[in-house]
């Protein structure tokens, strides 16, 4: 429940969540108990018993707020809650489900438009098909824009822990979908794997004529190199906006040349908040707001994080950047500026 009405009625733009990323111990519990299949306890290696109890575990393997996540351990238990969503997804139905479960939310905070980041590496290696898989997403995407007035297009990640070879595979798989899909994304775990690894990838799909992102994660295990690729090299001439990237903040070379390419950030603060000291995330984002960079605001992982949409993304960056309203309908306007929805979309947004 929001106590900001000025806020909450903001016609809005998401440009980074993670479909996979709003499935939560609930959604879980359903889909299991529909499919008749059992959801087993990584740690016992016995199923939940319980609706509860999954949602027990489901808490404890989110990280902290107020630990650090570059802390390795609490990384790999992130990914291993959020990839154990993949698994409760069996039908059609189940993928329609899930996005209806988005876009509903989107609708009730005023969201109409959003670019939704899906990860179909993720869903191909537990067995689930193409068609499944887009079927569900598909027919939920017309319903949205049809009965809950929410437009939007897909943003296909590759996990960057996978190989480029599977990159490409997926890549060549996904074009029968492509009148849903307006951009490519990198995302899953960072360490080790710079975005020049999907160099091949990434260029074909921009000559193909999809936009390009990628996830820079925020935290010290995250090396400034990796930016620097998304800005000028990857795709042949640098990505089109960067996900997250806060890291960018403490880089005066870095944020002018984020600057002079006109490259929007997407920022997540309970993200950070999870995981960085509050103070400093508020002070980097500031940083990047006040230098003239666009940034717009998202929720990356709801179910990840404390249940918290993009509405509540809003309300505590309003609070700790210390920003007017005049401020925050300027953020709600970089996010239409920085989508990729066509011109004529574009003025249906305001
Ligand atoms: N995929 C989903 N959420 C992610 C995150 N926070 N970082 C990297 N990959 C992700
Ligand atoms: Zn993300």
């Amino acid at each position: 429940a929001t106590t900001d009405p000025y806020i909450a009625a903001i016609p809005k733009v998401e440009l980074h969540v993670h479909i996979e990323g709003i499935i939560s111990a609930d959604l879980k519990w359903k889909f299991s108990q529909r499919n008749g299949q059992a959801i087993i306890n990584p740690r016992t290696n016995q199923p939940f018993a319980s609706l509860d109890e999954l949602r027990d575990s489901h808490d404890t393997l989110k990280p902290r707020t107020g630990s650090r996540m570059d802390n390795t351990e609490e990384t790999l238990s992130f990914f291993e809650a959020y990839y154990g969503g993949f698994e409760v997804l069996k039908t059609q139905q189940d993928y329609f489900d899930l996005a209806m479960d988005y876009y509903e939310h989107a609708a009730a905070m005023n969201v109409r438009y959003a670019e939704i980041f899906f990860d179909p590496q993720g869903h191909t290696r537990v067995g689930t098909t193409w068609e499944t898989m887009m079927c569900g997403f598909r027919d939920a995407w017309l319903k949205a824009a049809r009965d809950l007035h929410v437009a939007s297009k897909w943003i296909m990640c590759f996990l960057r822990d996978e190989s480029p070879e599977s990159a490409m595979q997926h890549y060549e798989a996904a074009l029968p979908y492509r009148d849903m899909i307006v951009g490519i994304g990198l995302d899953s775990n960072e360490v080790g794997r710079p975005p020049s690894l999907f160099d091949d990838v990434f260029a074909r799909a921009r000559s193909d004529g999809f936009r390009i992102t990628a996830h820079c994660d925020v935290g010290t295990s995250y090396p400034l190199e990796h930016i620097r690729q998304v800005i000028s090299s990857i795709a042949g001439t640098g990505a089109d906006r960067i996900d997250h990237g806060l890291n960018a903040a403490s880089d005066a070379e870095l944020m002018h040349l984020i600057k002079q390419k006109g490259l929007g950030m997407t920022i997540c603060p309970w993200s950070y908040i999870r995981h960085q000291p509050l103070d400093e995330v508020f002070q980097r984002i500031r940083a990047l707001h006040d230098a003239g960079v666009m940034i717009a605001v998202a929720s990356d992982d709801p179910a990840f994080m404390e249940d918290t949409w993009v509405l509540e993304n809003l309300l505590v960056l309003k609070k700790y950047c210390g920003f007017g309203n005049e401020e925050m309908r300027r953020l709600a306007e970089n996010a239409i500026q920085m989508c990729w929805a066509s011109d004529d979309a574009k003025e249906d947004m305001l």
